[in-house]
C-alpha cells in the first residue's frame, strides 16, 4: 500500500475535517446579543408539532388577483432589470399620490420619495442614513425587534419608554425625561405591533411638540395604517411643524397580504431623504423591478379595496376576540394592526415564554411571547400577541382547540 499522500488525498482529507469539526458560531459584537428572531422559533416549533400558528403576522391567503396580475405582466413586458435606485418613477408617484389622499400632503416623488426592501429596509436606511454613533433614539416598547438591531448595527444609544396595559397609553411625562441633549430621534409605530394600539392626537401632538421643543427627528413606521379600526389613523408628518423633522416608512405587504413581496419605502423631506438615500445607496442600491410595477398598481386600487379589506379583517378580529374571551384570557383593546394582546396568566404559567410553549405543544396553537418586544424581558412577561390575518376556518378552529385544552388555574 502506498504512503504517499496524493494532492487529492489531501483536499479530501482537509474537507473531512472542515465538515466534522464543529465551529464555534461567529457574530459581529454588535448582534451578538440578538438571538433567532421569536419569529422564526414560533414557526418551526408550530411545524414540529402540527400548531394552528396565530404567531408570525402574514396571511394564510393570497393577495388580490389584479396585483399578482400587474406583477406577472410586468415580467412578460421586460421590466427586469435594476431599478432606478430610488424608485421606479411610476412607483414613486403612485406613493406619493397615496400620501396626498391620507394626509393632505403633497410631496415631491422625485426627491421625498425613496423606495426600499420593503419597510425593513426603510427602517435600516433611515437609522443607517441618519443616526451616528452614540447618538440616543427613543423607542415605545414593546417595539418591533428590528429597530433595536438596527440601532445597535448603527451604534446608537436606545433609549425606551414603555407602554403599559390596559391601554398603553404615552407616558408623556417619561419621555421627557428621557430626552436629552444627546436625543437624535424618536421612533414611532401607529398603528402599533404588537398591542393594536393606535396613538391618539393628543399623544401624537404632545409628541411632536417634545420633538420641536429640542429639535429631535421622528421615524414613525406607519405598515399597519391601512388596518386602523377604531379610530382614523393619524401620520405624525401631517401635524403641524412635523413634516420637516419626520421619516415615514411604510410598505405594501400588510395592506395586500403580499407580504412576501418586500416591496416598502420612506417619505422625508429632503434633507433627511439624502440621508436615507445614501445608506440605501450601499444596502441594496435598488429593489424588484417588476413589483415595483405591480405595487404601482396596488397604491392605485380604489376606495372599495381598502373598505373590503377592513370589513374582511373585522369579522376575523371579532371572531378572534370573543374566542379569547371565552377561553378566559384577559384581551386587551386593539385599535388597529392584525394583532391582539391578552394577559396569559388565568392559566397559570410563569411567564409568556412558558405559556407559549404549553400553548404549541399541549394545545396545537401559536403564539407569540411579547417579552421579546422590550428592553427589560420582565414588562412583557404576562402579555402574548395573537394574530388574527388566517382565514375565518384556522380562526375558529385555534378558538376550538383552546376552549377544549386550555384551563385556568
Ligand atoms: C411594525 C412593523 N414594521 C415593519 C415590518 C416589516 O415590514 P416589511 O415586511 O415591509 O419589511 C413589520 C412586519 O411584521 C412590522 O410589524
Amino acid at each position: 500500500m502506498s504512503t504517499v499522500s496524493t494532492e487529492k488525498d489531501t483536499v479530501s482529507t482537509l474537507s473531512d475535517s472542515i465538515q466534522k469539526t464543529p465551529r464555534p458560531l461567529q457574530v459581529a459584537k454588535r448582534l451578538e446579543k440578538f438571538k433567532t428572531t421569536i419569529f422564526t422559533q414560533m414557526s418551526n416549533l408550530a411545524i414540529k408539532h402540527g400548531a394552528i400558528n396565530l404567531g408570525q403576522g402574514f396571511p394564510n391567503f393570497d393577495g388580490p388577483e389584479f396585483v399578482k396580475e400587474a406583477a406577472i405582466q410586468a415580467i412578460k413586458d421586460g421590466k427586469n432589470q435594476y431599478a432606478r435606485g430610488y424608485g421606479v418613477q411610476e412607483l414613486n408617484n403612485a406613493i406619493a399620490e397615496r400620501f396626498k389622499k391620507d394626509t393632505g400632503l403633497a410631496v415631491d416623488p422625485e426627491k421625498e420619495v425613496t423606495v426600499t426592501s420593503g419597510c425593513t429596509e426603510a427602517i435600516a436606511a433611515t437609522i443607517l442614513g441618519l443616526i451616528n454613533p452614540g447618538d440616543e433614539v427613543i423607542l415605545f416598547a414593546p417595539f418591533y425587534d428590528s429597530y433595536e438591531a438596527t440601532l445597535s448595527m448603527a451604534g446608537a444609544n436606545v433609549k425606551c419608554v414603555t407602554l403599559r396595559p390596559p391601554n398603553f397609553a404615552v407616558p408623556i411625562n417619561e419621555l421627557k425625561s428621557a430626552i436629552s441633549k444627546n436625543t437624535r430621534a424618536v421612533l414611532i409605530n401607529t398603528p402599533h405591533n404588537p398591542t393594536g394600539k393606535m396613538f391618539t392626537r393628543e399623544e401624537m401632538n404632545a409628541i411632536a411638540s417634545i420633538c420641536i421643543e429640542n429639535d429631535v427627528l421622528v421615524f414613525t413606521d406607519e405598515v399597519y395604517d391601512k388596518l386602523a379600526f377604531e379610530m382614523d389613523h393619524i401620520s405624525m408628518a401631517s401635524l403641524p411643524g412635523m413634516f420637516e423633522r419626520t421619516v415615514t416608512m411604510n410598505s405594501l405587504g400588510k395592506t395586500f397580504s403580499l407580504t412576501g413581496w418586500k416591496i416598502g419605502w420612506a417619505i422625508a423631506p429632503p434633507h433627511l431623504t439624502w440621508g436615507v438615500r445614501q445608506a440605501h445607496a450601499f444596502l441594496t442600491f435598488a429593489t424588484s423591478t417588476p413589483m415595483q410595477w405591480a405595487t404601482s398598481v396596488a397604491l392605485r386600487a380604489p376606495d372599495s379595496y381598502y373598505e373590503e379589506l377592513k370589513r374582511d379583517y373585522m369579522k376575523k378580529k371579532a371572531i378572534l376576540v370573543e374566542g379569547l374571551e371565552a377561553v378566559g384570557f384577559k384581551v386587551f383593546p386593539s385599535s388597529g394592526t392584525y394583532f391582539v394582546v391578552v394577559d396569559h396568566t388565568p392559566f397559570g404559567l410563569e411567564n409568556d415564554i412558558a405559556f407559549c410553549e404549553y400553548l404549541i405543544e399541549k394545545v396545537g396553537v401559536v403564539a407569540i411571547p411579547t417579552s421579546v418586544f422590550y428592553l427589560n424581558p420582565e414588562d412583557g412577561k404576562n402579555l402574548v400577541r395573537f394574530t388574527f390575518c388566517k382565514d375565518e376556518e384556522t380562526l375558529k378552529a385555534a378558538v376550538k382547540r383552546m376552549k377544549e385544552k386550555l384551563m385556568r388555574k
